[in-house]
This record gives structure tokens, sequence and C-alpha cells, in this order.
């Protein structure tokens, strides 16, 4: 069967950056069509760079390019990695044209908004054919280093509490601080980066968060409110923990740690020879490390599984079928969730704050 023929949306840093790339290391997956954007030097800009990898990419760009791809049957999937405030309407577009959807995180940029689009999306199975795949990009559900926490969690035994924080310099020489998107984003770096490590509790606790207090702070003006938070997080099985996140300072890290009965697993971002990565380890009662590396490598993995799953659906023509439960609408919507209870928090100075159940 031949690959699906693909469109992505976007041209900006993280397209540039990690898409064109990570799409050159697994290229018999797919057939790289099109590269739009909102307007054409933005969209020549990624089709330069794609163009050494895929050389017959096309750049399309303003309404006429959208609609030209809307209208090519060829394309039965599109990649939307666009503003957050914009994501979610052009995907709901595309769906509604029949394409598959791999739409990067925040699945939407408040619970209402996915809420409704959940509604519209579901409604499609009575239009069309057969219901487009909605997927969401949270490439953290695909790093093998917090697959293989996941696996090392029985060795901790029962946990008891957690912690992870996040120091992560954001400022005017990382390339993300100049998308205008992000600073006229409610919830800003907060909501944008917050979803992975909410992404990366749910996994490891297997567990859905239930309630938060937090407390949000606007320190560096430069950066849109609020810039740190820290927040007490309650799991429905009664454990707690902290999940705290500044993104002024200068230092990189991020660190996870989960405590139980048994043992510690503690995973932190480490940068090995100029390439970031994660170190884990399992430190259990008898004194025994046990420690592992593994570069980031989520990207890869999630666009690959999106591609098979694509194919899948193509192959199978089956009218129910539904994304990988990693790639799902509803799992980046629980993330998305969270967060939204942690500004509701922080607004209410620490206010305890139930998380909208999906
Ligand atoms: C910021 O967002 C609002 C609402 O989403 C929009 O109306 C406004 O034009 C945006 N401003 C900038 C500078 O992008
Ligand atoms: C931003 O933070 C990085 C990391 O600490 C630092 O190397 C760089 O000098 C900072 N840039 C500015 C403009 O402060």
């Amino acid at each position: 069967m031949a690959p699906p023929q693909i469109a992505i949306l976007g041209a900006g840093i993280f397209v540039k950056t990690e898409y064109i790339p990570r799409l050159s290391e697994i290229p018999d997956l797919f057939v790289l069509k099109a590269i739009w954007s909102r307007t054409e030097e933005s969209a020549r800009g990624a089709v330069d760079i794609a163009k050494k990898f895929f050389p017959r990419v096309e750049c399309k760009w303003g309404d006429a390019g959208l609609n030209e791809i809307i209208q090519d049957a060829s394309i039965v999937a599109v990649l939307v990695v666009l503003a957050a405030q914009f994501q979610v309407d052009l995907s709901l577009k595309l769906l509604r044209s029949g394409k598959h959807v791999l739409q990067e995180k925040p699945a939407a940029s408040s619970i209402n908004e996915v809420k409704t689009a959940l509604s519209s999306y579901n409604s499609l199975s009575t239009s069309l054919p057969r219901q487009p795949i909605w997927a969401i990009a949270e490439n953290y559900r695909f790093e093998p280093a917090i697959l293989e926490g996941k696996k090392l969690m029985p060795d901790i035994g029962d946990l008891v509490n957690f912690q992870i924080l996040v120091e992560a310099p954001m400022n005017s020489s990382n390339p993300y601080f100049s998308s205008s998107w992000r600073h006229n984003f409610t919830g800003g770096y907060i909501l944008d980066m917050g979803v992975h490590f909410v992404a990366v509790l749910r996994m490891l606790a297997g567990c859905e968060v239930t309630s938060v207090s937090a407390m949000t702070s606007h320190v560096d003006t430069t950066l849109p409110p609020p810039d740190s938070m820290s927040s007490i997080i309650q799991l429905e099985n009664g454990r707690c923990g902290v999940l705290v996140a500044s993104l002024p300072g200068k230092t990189l890290k991020i660190f996870h740690r989960f405590v139980g009965v048994k043992g510690t697993l503690q995973i932190d971002v480490e940068n090995r020879e100029g390439k970031f990565g994660y170190s884990v380890s399992l430190f259990t009662a008898d004194g025994q490390t046990k420690n592992s590396y593994y570069p980031f490598r989520g990207v890869t993995e999630e666009l690959k599984t999106f591609f098979n799953v694509v194919s899948l659906a193509t192959e199978k023509k089956d009218l129910t079928f539904r994304a990988e439960p990693r790639l799902s609408v509803i799992e980046g919507a629980r993330d998305v969730a969270v967060i939204e209870a942690i500004l509701e928090s922080g607004n209410k100075q620490g206010a305890l704050v139930q998380v909208n159940k999906f």
C-alpha cells in the first residue's frame, strides 16, 4: 500500500527545528505534499528547509492555499502545528473535509473550547461516510524514558508522594520567546508547557488528578502571566504531591521524583554530549541504584504512531476507528483540565479547585 500523502499547517519554530528533521528520519511512512502558512514568506521559510529532505514539497499560503489543501483528495492526513489559539478551529475544518489530523498540544486553549469541539467532531460520524482520526501530539507520552519509568513504577511499591520541579529559562535568547502567539495566550507558557508535565504525572501515577491548590506569580513582565506556579496536586487514589514550574531563571532543570514504600524513581533531563535526554534512576531499599539514559525521541515516535494509525484506518476502512489512546483528544483534554484548574486556583489565591472530568 502506498504511504499516506500529508500536508503540514504551520511553519513556525517547532516545524522548522523539530517536525521537519524528525520527519526526515522516517521518510518511508508518508509523502510530504505541502507546507502551508498564513503568509507566503513564512511558508517559504519552512519549505526551503524541508526541500533538502522532500524535494517535491509544495509551498501553500493564505486562504487560497488552505482551500487547495482541503480540496486535494490525495492529501489524507494533515499535521496542525499552529498558534494554540487557532489550532482547534483549523483542525475541525480539516476533519470536516474528511482528513485525518494530528494536532499539536495543547489540545485546546480551554476546556470549554475542547468540549464544543468534541461535540462537533463526534457529530461528523453522521455526516461523513467515516469519522476521520483527530489525534493530539503530546510527545512526552512517547518518550522512551517516560515509558521506561512507567515500567519501573511497580518496583517502588505503593506511591506515597511525588515532586515534579521545572525550571525552564524563557528569555529573549530562547527561540520560543519570539513566537508572538504565546505572549497573547491565556495561561501563557504555564499552559503551553505545563500540559507536558501533567501528561508525565498522569502516565507515571497511572491515575487522574482530582483537585489542585496553586499559587501563581508574574515576575518577569516580558513574559505573559503567570510565569511561575507552585501547585499541590491530589490524585484520585488519595495521594498527593507537588508540581512547580518557573520560567524566569537561568538554568534548565526538569526533575521528577516518585516516592514509593519500596523505593524511589527519579527522572531528570540531562544534556550529554550536546544532546538532551533523560536519566532514569531507580533507588531501592537495599541501596541499589539502577540507572539508564534515553535521548529525546518522543516526537519521532509519536509521528510514527500517527502514520501507522492512519495507514491502518485506510486499510481497514473501519468506520469506528479510534486513535491510539496516547494520541487521543481526551488524554490531551485531561492535561489541559489540570492546568486550567491550577490557573483558576492561582487566581483565587490557592483555593482548592476540582479538576474538570472527561
Ligand atoms: C491577541 O488575541 C486576541 C484574542 O484572541 C486577538 O483579538 C488579538 O488580535 C491578539 N493580539 C495580537 C497582538 O496578536
Ligand atoms: C537566557 O538564558 C540562558 C540560559 O541561562 C542564558 O545563557 C542567556 O544568556 C539568557 N539570555 C538573556 C538575554 O538573558
